[in-house]
This record gives structure tokens, sequence and C-alpha cells, in this order.
């Protein structure tokens, strides 16, 4: 595996690359990597000549300075798992290399990055799109891979390809949990071992939510995951929405959308977990 801290010997490795007319799959990430990120990787590997990894805690899509700070990183253990994934290129910049001078680019996303976590965390999808247009221009990818796990961040990055005409396939992969039903996060790590005990709520939640679906409207539905939460102490539930599956906005009928998608942010203790999963 090759690691590249600078952009210009990233972009050298890559011009090599393709210069022998071999495909890149990308996989971008913010490290403390776990199945979830492998699992995009070994489809990257399936799917390319080569597979490129990037760790980068990306400061522009933190909105909360203390979640920035407290940030699981672990290089060593990433690096290791890198390699036993077969990773061929590991992008590992510092935040200097990516931003050398203050960032203004703003861009406009419409509807999808007002809601849901486009309207909790301010700023954060213009952050991620800031970073991913920066990283595909340095490593030029065939594919790129991103999991539903941030299913409005995968909407948000093929927004970003077809307004700016990036030549890049994206390509969705689906959520990994852990045996209990828990999606899994690096924020998980935050957890202390009792509220990890009771953390599958939410995707218990979500799975009842589908059930519930077959004969209650999208409303009702809405109430009965509320109700369910305030039946927690142990949680706050930020949002639950029923959205279409491609501009994320609210549905009133089951028939309003060919695909309709269920989500959850919700806190447990200090650390907020997100999940989602799909009605239609
Ligand atoms: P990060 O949270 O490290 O996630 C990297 C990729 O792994 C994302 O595409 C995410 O959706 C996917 N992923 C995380 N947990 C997953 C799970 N349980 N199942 C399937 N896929 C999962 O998302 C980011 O980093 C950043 O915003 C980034 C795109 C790298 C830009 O900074």
């Amino acid at each position: 595996m090759e690691i590249f801290n600078k952009i210009n010997d990233t972009k050298r490795f890559v011009r090599e690359v393709k210069g022998r007319a071999k495909t890149i799959g990308f996989v971008p990430t913010m490290g403390a990597l776990h199945r979830g990120h492998l699992s995009l990787m070994e489809k990257a590997k399936a799917e390319n000549d080569i597979l490129a990894v990037s760790v980068f805690v990306n400061p522009l899509q933190f909105n909360n300075p203390e979640d920035l700070e407290k940030y699981p990183r672990d290089f060593a253990k990433d690096r290791k798992l890198l390699e036993e994934v077969g990773c061929d290129l590991l992008f590992y910049p510092d935040v200097e290399e990516m931003y050398p001078e203050p960032v203004s680019t703003k861009y406009d996303f419409g509807e999808l990055e007002k809601v849901m976590e486009g309207s909790m965390r301010p700023g954060h999808f213009n952050g991620v799109a800031v970073v991913v247009k920066k990283l595909f221009d340095i490593v030029e990818p065939d594919k790129a891979y991103f999991g539903e796990k941030d299913f409005q961040q995968l909407a948000i990055i093929q927004k970003l390809v077809k307004m700016e005409h990036l030549p890049v396939t994206v390509v969705p992969c689906p959520i990994v949990r852990e045996e209990d039903g828990l999606a899994m996060s690096s924020r998980n790590e935050r957890l202390t071992a009792g509220q990890r005990q009771i953390a599958s709520f939410i995707y218990q939640t979500l799975k009842e939510a589908v059930k519930k679906s077959h004969f209650m409207t999208p409303d009702e539905v809405r109430l009965f995951v509320r109700n369910r939460f305030k039946d927690e102490p142990d949680f706050k539930l930020e949002y639950f929405e029923l959205t279409d599956d491609k501009e994320l906005q609210p549905v009133s009928a089951w028939e309003e959308a060919p695909g309709i998608v269920g989500f959850i942010a919700a806190w447990l203790g200090n650390v907020r977990l997100i999940d989602n999963m799909r009605f239609i």
C-alpha cells in the first residue's frame, strides 16, 4: 500500500495508474474504520483495478467543535485494516495540505440541504461537498463508494456529481449493522456499555414503523414513532421523517413517491446517532 500525505505525490501516482489504463475505485472516509467502511472497500476492490482510500477528518463539515475534537482517531489501526483489505493507495493529508487557504465555496443543493441533517447541522453538507469535490479532483476515481448509512449525504454527492458534471460513477452501498441491528458508526465507540446495550432501539423502531406502514398513514406512523421515543427516556428523538428517496421531501401518502425512506436522528446520552430504512 502506498501512503501519501501530499496532494502532488498522490496525483503523480494517479497519473501513472491512469497511464496503464487501470480503473480506480475510491472510498473517502474520516478514519476510525469499521466493517461498514470495509464493506465499501471490498466492493470497490472487486469492481476496479486499484482501490484508493482517503482518511481525513474534515473540519469543514463539523458544525459542533466538540464533535470534531472528540472524533475517534487511530491511524495505526486504520492502516492495518487497510493493508488487510488490499488498499493500493491511501491518501492521508493534514488540514494544512487540504486547506492552505480559507474556503469560500458555497454550493446550492436546493430543498435537499434544507431538511433533516441539513437543517440540524448548518454548513455540514457544504463542508462534505467541498472536501469530496477536492478529493475527486486529486484521486480521479472511475467509481466512488458511499454508504446508505448517510443516505442524505449520498443524495448530496449524487447531486454534486450531476451539478458539476464530475466524471465519476457514484455507487451506493447498503448499511452494515451490528448483530443487534445497530448501524455501525465510528460514533458508537463513544457509547457506554449500558448505552450500547439499548442502542438498537433505533433500528427496532424503524423496523416496527415499517410494519405499521402497511396499515397506517405516514402521519400515523410519525405519531407512532414519536410516542415510542417518549416511552424511552434514555433517548431524545431529534427527528423522525418519512420522505421520497430523491429530494428527501416529507410525504403525506405512500402513493406520493415510488421510493420512500424513514429517517431517525436521536441522542443517546451525548452521542448523536442516525439511521434509516426503506419503507417502499
Ligand atoms: P465516514 O463517516 O468515515 O464514512 C465513510 C463512508 O462509510 C460513508 O460513505 C459512510 O456512509 C460509509 N459508512 C459508514 N458507516 C457505514 C455503515 N454502517 N454501513 C455502510 N456504510 C457506512 O461519511 C464520511 O466519513 C464523510 O462525510 C466523507 C464522505 C468521508 C467526507 O468527509
